[in-house]
């Protein structure tokens, strides 16, 4: 599986760092949707899910978490933990989100509003959509 990471330019100086987020420029599509998580508890993982036309970014602003992706083919854990680097998820992965650090602050750009007709939550039916896809 090809992991996506998007390198996100740093423009810092002697008060800090900022990183700016233009949709069709460093961002591969419109914005539609933001959205974040913190405050996870522990030995929380959220996600068990894919989705079948959404596009996303993924961005650990603070902290850290992993992500564990599923093509169908092989599972791999990406470690997010840099807000200078997006994980682009633009097809159709199941992902679990774990290991969120304490102070994690995970931002999630996304393509289209929120539709629960876009979820497939049932690992069977992921598995079924993904080998309809080859
Ligand atoms: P959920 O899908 O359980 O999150 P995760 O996949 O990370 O485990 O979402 C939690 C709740 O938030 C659920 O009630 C749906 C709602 N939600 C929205 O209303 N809009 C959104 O954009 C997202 C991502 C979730």
């Amino acid at each position: 599986m090809e992991i996506k990471f998007i390198p996100l330019q740093t423009y810092g100086d002697e008060r800090g760092s900022l990183v700016a987020l233009e949709e069709t420029k460093n961002i591969p599509f419109s914005i539609k949707r933001v959205y974040y998580m913190f405050d996870t508890k522990k030995n929380v993982t959220r996600g068990y899910h894919a989705h079948r036309e959404l596009k996303q970014v993924a961005i650990a602003l603070k902290g850290s978490c992993k992500f564990i992706l599923d093509d169908s083919v092989e599972r791999v854990e990406v470690i997010l933990n840099d807000p200078a680097k997006g994980l682009l998820l633009d097809s159709v992965i199941w992902r679990e989100i774990t290991e969120f650090s304490d102070d994690c602050v995970l931002m999630v750009l996304a393509d289209h509003h929120y539709d629960e007709s876009d979820y497939i939550r049932d690992y069977n039916q992921f598995l079924e959509e993904s080998r309809n896809e080859i």
